[in-house]
């Protein structure tokens, strides 16, 4: 692993899905930019004290020369470092499992696609909502035509937790996500949007052929919006919305998918995330529960515990890791993945996101104009 150390946010979600189905087992890391206090973290978490790095570049060196060295390395770092800490992995031979938006600017994006295919390296994206097991029956149901063709879409992320100048109080996860450099050029955009962006097109199956964005900054001194809307021109007619912000007071993780087709709708919320909301044309709504027997068979396999019994976040995570690891070794032996392998986000997920981030940056600084992300 790199970053993910004392007081970070996100590594400690993925060493906690790593470990669930026993895939994986986290033998080294460089935790932190700060090298004493990684090794420190390293110390408490039972990482053996040789196996613990003073940097990436340390650690890549040292496990590519070891018989035992990983497999895997997890990028669990701010968003300007996945592209060198990646691009770094895959050339010494490593796979990657990468946190979102894929890099901070589109041309280290590219530039890393390029690597995975020079390289036939794996890069895995963690775009965590693609992991529920209601959104990969979302997915199956709209493909065999449960609600015939789509017609229009909305899907919103509002979070409260930037509503007012935390960056400048200490907030470590704050301080790196309004600085351009360091976070990309899309705010709210660039770190919910592209959660959302991919939810809406992984469901749906439906390619973006263009957007508008109009995008906000509503706490002063801020470098970066904190609030987007974005409509959504998809190919074949569909029409989509997106609303991303980190001002929006009372939402803590409100992250909702509603899709209309032509013969009825699916609704989904990532707060209630057992249940699927199915309408038909005329109909009664119908809920579709986790954990049943009548489930697609990916979505059966996404899920550990009986009916009733809730499952969220972290196994949802966790999924990403299993399907990440089957993807991995059907390629290690020459075959293809099977369903969960399959499923799991990819470098030109990743790719894409960062694409559709430029567009809506450009939209939005061009006057709010209909704006082709370079990669749909
Ligand atoms: P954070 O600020 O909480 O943690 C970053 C960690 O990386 C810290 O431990 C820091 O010391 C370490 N670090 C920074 N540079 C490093 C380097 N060069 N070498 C080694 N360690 C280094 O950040 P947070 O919120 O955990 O975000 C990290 C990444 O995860 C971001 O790309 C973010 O967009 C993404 N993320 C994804 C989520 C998801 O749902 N998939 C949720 C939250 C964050």
């Amino acid at each position: 692993m790199v970053g993910g150390g004392e007081g970070a946010y996100i590594g400690g979600i993925h060493r906690f899905a790593a470990r669930l189905d026993n895939q994986y087992e986290l033998v080294a890391g460089a935790f932190d930019i700060n090298a004493a206090r990684g090794h420190a973290f390293a110390a408490e978490n039972f990482i053996a004290a040789d196996r613990s790095y003073d940097d990436f570049t340390a650690m890549i060196a040292a496990e590519s020369a070891r018989e035992d060295g990983v497999d895997v390395i997890a990028i669990c770092t701010p968003n300007f470092t996945h592209y060198p800490v990646a691009r770094a992995c895959l050339e010494a031979g490593i796979d990657v499992i990468c946190e979102k938006p894929l890099t901070s600017t589109l041309e280290d994006a590219e530039l890393l696609a390029e690597v995975v295919q020079r390289t036939g390296g794996f890069l895995g994206v963690t775009y965590t909502y693609a992991g529920y097991p209601l959104i990969a029956e979302a997915r199956q149901r709209i493909a065999a035509g449960l609600i015939g063709q789509v017609r229009t879409l909305q899907v919103e992320y509002p979070l409260e937790w930037m509503a007012t100048g935390v960056e400048l109080k200490n907030n470590q996860q704050a301080a790196w996500r309004v600085d351009p450099k360091k976070n990309g050029r899309g705010g709210s955009v660039g770190d919910i949007g592209t959660h959302a962006y991919h939810l809406a097109g992984y469901v749906t199956g439906l390619k973006a052929e263009s957007v508008m964005a109009d995008l906000a900054t509503f706490v002063e001194g801020r470098a970066l919006d904190d609030n987007a809307h974005v409509l959504i021109r998809y190919e074949g007619g569909a029409r989509g919305m997106l609303w991303s912000s980190q001002v929006a007071i009372g939402c803590s993780n409100s992250l909702r998918l509603r899709i209309f087709g032509e013969t009825g709708s699916l609704m989904w919320a990532q707060e209630q995330p057992n249940e699927l909301l199915f309408t038909p044309l005329e109909g009664n709504s119908q809920v579709i529960k986790r954990g049943r027997d009548d489930l697609a068979m990916l979505t059966r396999s996404r899920t550990r515990t009986p009916p009733g019994h809730p499952e969220g976040y972290i196994e949802a995570f966790s999924n990403l890791y299993s399907g990440f690891a089957d993807a991995l070794r059907a390629r290690d032996v020459g075959q293809e993945p099977g369903q969960a392998g399959a499923a799991v986000p990819q470098i030109y997920d990743g790719l894409k996101g960062v694409a559709f981030v430029d567009a809506v940056v450009d939209s939005h600084e061009q006057g709010t104009v209909w704006m082709k992300p370079k990669y749909c």
